[in-house]
């Protein structure tokens, strides 16, 4: 099992999940909290092209994992009215899988493909004049005696969804008429959604409970919900099932979940750059090597959130711990004149 896997802050989606999701997904727009921008958009978007009775325009969904992209899909497509059809980049190996996936669809259906940056490149060209013309051109037979037909499709909407807008390929984000960031969740946001998951599981949330968790779910809903899942059992155990305050806090200092959110591995990488690069800036191949996590995974997983907090800054020439970091990890900076004249701020 790698760190990654056994960590419980992880956004990323793991087998424990998949139960407890299913059921806490919100299916209409009004049930899903937070995001006010996007939903304000969407509403409007969504009412106007059922107002037409045509396809919704294709919709690129991006941000760090956990913060509901898969969920938002679905919504859109139960708020449509129509088919959801769901799919992952990986998933599709050759571009036959996809023009089969594609001639299968009814007019106005949602098709959700993840991870999008991930589709080869062969497969993605299927999508050009999919997306464009509701079309895909395919070759039958071989040799000089190979022709290309072209095979209408009904018109459909694309829901792309990616961690890494930045991996898309230009001619494929063009082809994505509305563009949606999600962002990381406020406290507010975030002790509304584990008290809506707590009434879905029939556990006993109070107030001061709830605001516990959602304070140490680095802004994202699928951390959250997990910790929940974490608290529940142990309330269960020591406490009557009741989730109090002290009771969330005892459960997650059990954890090793800090008051911020912050994980060993979150400090770990954090105090890496401290004392082995005397706070940065550090690249972060080097900072991969000097961690044992995957670039990805530091990119995706760690950095967006640390970020936020202003605990780390990415500058042409790599990573720092900020003022702020040295801070919360109780550690003192070395004065400028030690650091020598690297720094940029000196
Ligand atoms: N806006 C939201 N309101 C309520 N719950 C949410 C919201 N966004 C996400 N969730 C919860 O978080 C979980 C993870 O969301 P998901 O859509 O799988 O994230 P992503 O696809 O971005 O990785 C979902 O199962 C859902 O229960
Ligand atoms: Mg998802």
């Amino acid at each position: 099992m790698s760190a990654q896997e056994e960590r419980i802050v992880s956004a990323r989606r793991r087998a424990e999940d998949l139960e407890i999701e299913a059921g806490l997904r919100p299916r209409r727009l009004s049930a899903y909290i937070g995001q006010e921008q996007v939903k304000q958009n969407l509403a409007i978007f969504i009412e106007a092209a059922k107002e037409r009775g045509e396809a919704l325009d294709h919709v690129l969904l991006y941000g760090p994992p956990g913060l509901g992209k898969t969920t938002l899909a679905g919504v859109i497509a139960n708020e449509l009215g129509v088919g959801f059809r769901m799919t992952s980049g990986p998933a599709i190996e050759r571009q036959g899988d996809l023009v089969a996936i594609l001639t299968n669809l009814e007019p106005r259906d949602v098709l959700f493909i993840d991870e999008i940056h991930r589709l080869n490149r062969t497969v993605e060209e299927v999508l050009y004049p999919a997306m464009e013309d509701f079309a895909v051109d395919i070759v039958i037979g071989k040799g000089p005696s190979a022709r290309s037909l072209r095979l209408e499709l009904p018109p459909f909407t694309l829901i792309g969804a990616t961690t890494r807008a930045g991996m898309l390929t230009s001619p494929l984000r063009d082809r994505f008429g509305v563009l949606f960031r999600l962002e990381f969740y406020t406290h507010a946001e975030l002790t509304a959604i584990v008290q809506r998951a707590a009434d879905v599981l029939g556990v006993e949330l109070l107030p001061d409970g709830a605001a516990e968790i959602a304070r140490r779910a680095r802004g994202t809903p699928r951390i959250a919900n997990r910790l929940l899942k974490r608290v529940r059992d142990y309330a269960q155990v020591r406490a009557d099932g009741v989730i109090t305050g002290d009771v969330a806090r005892e459960a997650l200092a059990m954890l090793d979940v800090d008051d911020l959110g912050l994980d060993r591995t979150d400090r770990a990488l954090l105090l890496t750059i401290i004392e082995k690069f005397d706070g940065g800036p550090v690249g972060v191949e080097t900072l991969a090597a000097a961690t044992g996590e995957e670039v990805e995974t530091i990119e995706d997983v760690y950095e967006p959130y640390l970020m936020q907090l202003g605990y780390l800054e990415r500058t042409p020439r790599g990573r720092r711990a900020t003022a702020l970091a040295y801070q919360h990890l109780g550690r003192r900076r070395a004065s400028t004149a030690q650091r020598g004249l690297f720094d940029e701020e000196a």
